[in-house]
């Protein structure tokens, strides 16, 4: 169940964690590092986008400042998106500077993978924890329907070197649409079986740019393991685990493999959200479907001294963490698409 639409608490103020007027405390932070990508996924991006300029980006140096300020404030753990994350030159060395931030104990990575053979190594050896591979099908003919451009042996390419440089638990994200993705569950849960990659369906949410989403295409993670258990035979559900976890995980009958359901839609999580986003272009957002941001940008790029400047990051993250609405409300009447598509917020 979703918390009431009224906080009920005044949001935190001060030093000390990031916690909203519904009592959630924020420990996650999500990092877009930029809004280019070499597909065109129609569920994200269209076709024809256009990009930020350059000199609209933070500089690693300045989302390691934010995560800095972010984990004395309580985050413990980044994930660093995009776009296509990869596309952005020497990315190791933004995973070293972000490894090293006291109190952050986990830094993962979602990546479409295309680049992933030419760069596995070199982020691990950076210190990268975890991978997250997104992939809808093995066919390479509905992958380019679905991505619009092709790119399927490269994925696979990257997620053998993936292996190779010594990622473990790698995730494979996949996104339901009806009409579209039915047919590669099967083979997706087999293949990820066979590799041992933990397989996350995750629900078709309204933030494609194209406005294509309807509740119609949404094809619910309920229906999404039907089909899978049609095939396998009754999945066992595990305990689940950290509370700010989206995912509801089940395993094979014979224990040998694991598969999750992200169902923003049919079942939301915004009570139990942990989780803040930075933006490619320096916008602090509480939530994928926030119509407000706050720029941390001018706070960066004052004159201001570092002092300053960390407390005015931190009044930020704050004012935008008790700003925070109880849920999302899709399918709700007042629920409002965000302006940003999902390539420009960061998944
Ligand atoms: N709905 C659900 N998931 C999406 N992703 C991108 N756009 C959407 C959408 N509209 C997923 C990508 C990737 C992650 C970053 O978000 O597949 O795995
Ligand atoms: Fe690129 Fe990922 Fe968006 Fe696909 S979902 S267009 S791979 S950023």
């Amino acid at each position: 169940m979703n918390p009431p639409q009224q906080p009920r608490t005044a949001p935190s103020q001060g030093t000390g964690r990031l916690v909203d007027g519904f009592g959630r405390v924020h420990t996650d932070l999500r990092v877009s590092v930029t809004d280019r990508c070499n597909l065109r996924c129609s569920y994200c991006m269209p076709v024809d986008a256009a990009f930020r300029p350059r000199e609209e980006l933070l500089a690693y140096e300045e989302i390691a400042r934010v995560v800095r300020v972010a984990a004395g404030l309580g985050v413990r753990a980044v994930r660093i998106t995009g776009g296509e994350p990869l596309l952005r030159s020497g990315l190791d060395a933004l995973v070293r500077l972000l490894v090293a931030v006291p109190g952050v104990g986990d830094v993962a990575l979602t990546t479409n993978g295309l680049l992933l053979a030419e760069q596995a190594e070199r982020l691990r050896r950076a210190g990268l924890h975890r991978l997250n591979v997104s992939l809808d099908s093995l066919r390479a003919d509905v992958f380019e329907t679905l991505a619009r451009r092709r790119g399927l042996d490269r994925v696979l390419a990257g997620l053998v070197a993936a292996k190779a440089a010594g990622f473990g638990a790698i995730r494979i994200n996949a996104v339901s649409i009806r009409g579209l993705t039915e047919e590669e569950i099967v083979p997706l849960a087999e293949f990820c079986r066979r590799e041992a990659f933990h397989l996350r369906f995750i629900e078709f949410m309204p933030l494609d740019a194209e406005a294509a989403w309807a509740d119609d295409r949404v094809l619910s993670g309920r229906e999404v393991r039907a089909i899978l258990e049609r095939h396998v035979g009754p999945l066992v559900p595990l305990p689940a685990g950290d509370r700010g976890q989206p995912a509801v995980d089940f395993a094979w009958a014979d224990g040998g493999g694991r598969v999750g359901f992200i169902d923003p839609v049919t079942a939301p999580f915004c009570d139990r959200c942990d989780r803040l986003r930075l933006t490619a272009d320096g916008q602090v957002r509480n939530c994928l479907f926030s119509t407000t941001e706050w720029d941390v940008r001018p706070v960066l790029r004052g004159d201001a001294d570092e002092a300053a400047v960390d407390a005015g990051i931190a009044a930020l993250l704050r004012a935008c963490v008790g700003a925070k609405r109880a849920a999302h409300g899709i399918g709700s009447t007042g629920f409002e698409r965000p302006a940003r598509a999902m390539f420009q917020i960061g998944g």
